[in-house]
């Protein structure tokens, strides 16, 4: 075994320096300060507030999370009070982080590629560290049509147009259920996506026998947690095998401890996002992540992440 060091865990995200490479994945927090500063406590570098699109939405009806052992399924359906109405809960989101070291990742969605543009727009005021386009939400098909994230040009408009409001870096959220994952990367990219987010939640259901019915008032959802790290591992090793590692990618899906976080990193993940591990544990269970991928970093003689980023070849 190799002599222990003291690992760094400063992060380069493009232009971005983060305290840590760990970061809260868009999920149903982000609204109230107290409740992100406890988060933020636990030694991330960024949050990633919940999306927020055009106009408010109440999204779907309960249940709308349940935890079925092996990951979560969701269908929330992108509840959020619409951006006009968000900037000011942002803003004091962004002053409690800073307290904290923490920047702020805003993730924005919309219907249209005009919505995206004024989405972002609004979201300008807030001047968040960067912004997040979520092109990927699986859940409300039913109401938006098919998720950007699948069709390429679809895909490089959305981004085109939240790019052309946001002088931020700007990262966009992939979606894991595509058979051309790396023409519709390179599609945003080439739109002016500075990073990816892989991955959203993938679609899925759960059934209740005894109950016969869905565990979902949405009938399907978004899996995440267990069941969805070796897709966003997989994701992740391809993006960044086809940019040669000069896209930085934020790995997000099933980190739940420390050794997750080291294996997005092997797959060539710049940053790691999470977001089950905060829900079922709170700030103790991402805390818990930072301890372990700090000791097996020192134990490993591993100064920087950037010592084992891609490693998998
Ligand atoms: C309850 C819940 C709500 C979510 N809401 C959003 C959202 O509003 N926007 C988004 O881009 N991703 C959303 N996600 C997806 C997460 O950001 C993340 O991509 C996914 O859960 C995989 O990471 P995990 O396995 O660490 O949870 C949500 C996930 C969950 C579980």
């Amino acid at each position: 075994m190799a002599a222990a060091v003291l690992p760094d865990l400063t992060t380069e995200l493009g232009p971005l320096t983060l305290q840590s490479p760990l970061i809260l994945a868009s999920s149903p927090w982000g609204w109230g300060a107290e409740e992100a500063a406890e988060l933020a406590s636990s030694g991330i570098g960024a949050l990633t507030a919940k999306s927020v699109g055009p106009a408010p939405r109440i999204g779907h009806s309960e249940p709308t999370i349940y935890d079925w052992g092996e990951g979560l399924i969701n269908a929330v359906g992108l509840a959020n009070p619409g951006a006009e109405a968000a900037v000011e809960g942002l803003l004091a989101l962004k002053a409690a982080l800073k307290r904290q070291g923490v920047s702020l990742i805003v993730s924005i969605f919309a219907d249209t590629v005009d919505r995206y543009h004024e989405v972002a727009e609004t979201i300008a005021q807030v001047e968040p560290e960067m912004v997040e386009v979520n092109i990927s939400c699986p859940n409300v098909e039913a109401e938006f049509g098919a998720p950007f994230a699948t069709e390429c040009p679809a895909a490089a408009a959305a981004t085109a147009a939240a790019r052309s409001a946001l002088a931020c870096p700007l990262s966009v959220k992939l979606a894991p259920n595509v058979p051309n994952l790396v023409q519709i990367a390179e599609a945003v990219v080439g739109a002016g996506a500075d990073m990816l987010t892989v991955s959203n939640t993938m679609p899925g259901m759960v059934i209740d026998v005894e109950a016969r019915k869905p565990v979902l008032s949405n009938i399907t959802g978004g899996l995440s947690g267990e069941a969805l790290r070796p897709v966003a591992v997989r994701m992740v090793y391809e993006l960044h095998r086809a940019f040669g590692g000069e896209v930085p990618i934020i790995g997000t899906g099933g980190v739940l401890r420390g050794r997750d976080a080291i294996e997005m990193v092997m797959a060539g993940a710049t940053a790691v996002g999470m977001a089950t591990v905060a829900l079922r544990h709170g700030p103790a269970g991402v805390r818990r992540v930072l301890t372990e991928l700090d000791e097996w970093m020192s134990d490993h003689g591993v100064e920087t992440l950037a010592e084992i980023r891609g490693v998998v070849g």
